[in-house]
C-alpha cells in the first residue's frame, strides 16, 4: 500500500535513527526496497515461534514485545524489530503486537540482508541494538 508520496517516504526514512547519516542517494536505495505499512491496535506483527520473514522499523506508534504472554519490552518511533530470525533463520523469539495503530517500515529477508552488507553504519546499529537487548534480558530479574 502506497501511503506516502516518494518525497514523503524519503523523509520519512531519512528520520529514522536507524538510517541516519545517510546521504540522500543512499536513503532512495533503502526507499526502493521498503514496503510502507499501516496496521490497527491489537496486530500481530510477529508470532513467537513461527518462521520470520520480515524486518520492520517503526515509523510511528508503539508496539509491545511479550514471550509466553509476558511483558518484554516496548517499541516506539525509530525502533526496530525481526531482525533476529532473519539474522539467525531461527524463529521468532518473541511476539511483537500493536498496542497503538502503527505506521510501519518493511523489508523482506532478502532486502535486509542487502542492507546489511551495502550499509556498514546500518549494521552496526543493528548490532548495537541486539546487545542492548541481550544486556537488557540478562539484567532482568530471573522468577
Ligand atoms: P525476531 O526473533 O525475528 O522476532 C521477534 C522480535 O522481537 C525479535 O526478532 C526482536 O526484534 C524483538 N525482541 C525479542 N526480544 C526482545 C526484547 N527482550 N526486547 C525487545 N525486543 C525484543
Amino acid at each position: 500500500m502506497l501511503l506516502t508520496s516518494k518525497s514523503a517516504k524519503h523523509d520519512l526514512i531519512g528520520g529514522v535513527a536507524l538510517f541516519a547519516g545517510l546521504n540522500q542517494k543512499e536513503v532512495a536505495r533503502i526507499a526502493a526496497l521498503v514496503e510502507e505499512l499501516q496496521v490497527d491496535t491489537g496486530e500481530v506483527l510477529c508470532h513467537e515461534g513461527s518462521p520470520g520473514r520480515e524486518f520492520f522499523v517503526i515509523a510511528a506508534g508503539r508496539a509491545e514485545a511479550t514471550l509466553r504472554g509476558q511483558h518484554l519490552a516496548y517499541l516506539g518511533p525509530g525502533a526496530f524489530f525481526g531482525e533476529m530470525s532473519l539474522l539467525d533463520r531461527g524463529p521468532r523469539s518473541a511476539t511483537v503486537t500493536a498496542v497503538t495503530p502503527l505506521h510501519l517500515l518493511v523489508l523482506d529477508a532478502r532486502s535486509f540482508v542487502g542492507l546489511l552488507a551495502d550499509h556498514p553504519a546500518v549494521a552496526r546499529k543493528v548490532m548495537r541494538g541486539l546487545a542492548e537487548r541481550l544486556r537488557e534480558s540478562e539484567s532482568a530479574p530471573t522468577h
